[in-house]
């Protein structure tokens, strides 16, 4: 999407692609991926958590909707890390969750990501 990063000035999306595609590197190069794993799932957790507590604080409407969808998310990260670091299916199973965050990243969070932008820069007139 175009100009995602500077519509973006509240989430770690940028950290969040980079740690999973730190992971799959990892898994590449054939190297241990447990401690990648590990942050992989924290950060994910954390960022969620920050995501559903800036959708608190500014009211928005569809929190319930977002909230849900990070539950749904945030089970199939737990289910990948589960598998472990010598899963053979793991790559696969990271490309795959990582396609799904992305995913929301576009359409949920970019539904937040307009609203932040909207109340933080009100039509002339309405200020
Ligand atoms: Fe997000
Ligand atoms: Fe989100």
């Amino acid at each position: 999407m175009e100009g995602k990063d500077s519509r973006d000035p509240h989430l770690d999306h940028g950290i969040q692609d980079a740690l999973f595609r730190g992971l799959l590197a990892v898994l590449d190069s054939g190297q241990d991926a447990t401690e990648m794993l590990a942050a992989v799932e924290n950060f994910s957790r954390r960022h969620f958590e920050a995501e559903e507590h800036l959708m608190e604080n500014h009211g928005y409407p569809n929190i319930d909707e977002h909230r849900a969808e990070h539950h749904r998310l945030l089970d199939e990260v737990v289910a990948m890390c589960a598998l472990g670091p010598a899963d053979p299916g793991l790559p696969e199973a990271v490309a795959r969750v990582m396609a799904g965050m992305r995913t929301h990243i576009d359409e949920v969070d970019g539904k937040l990501v307009a609203f932040l932008a909207a109340q933080e820069s009100p039509p002339p007139g309405r200020a």
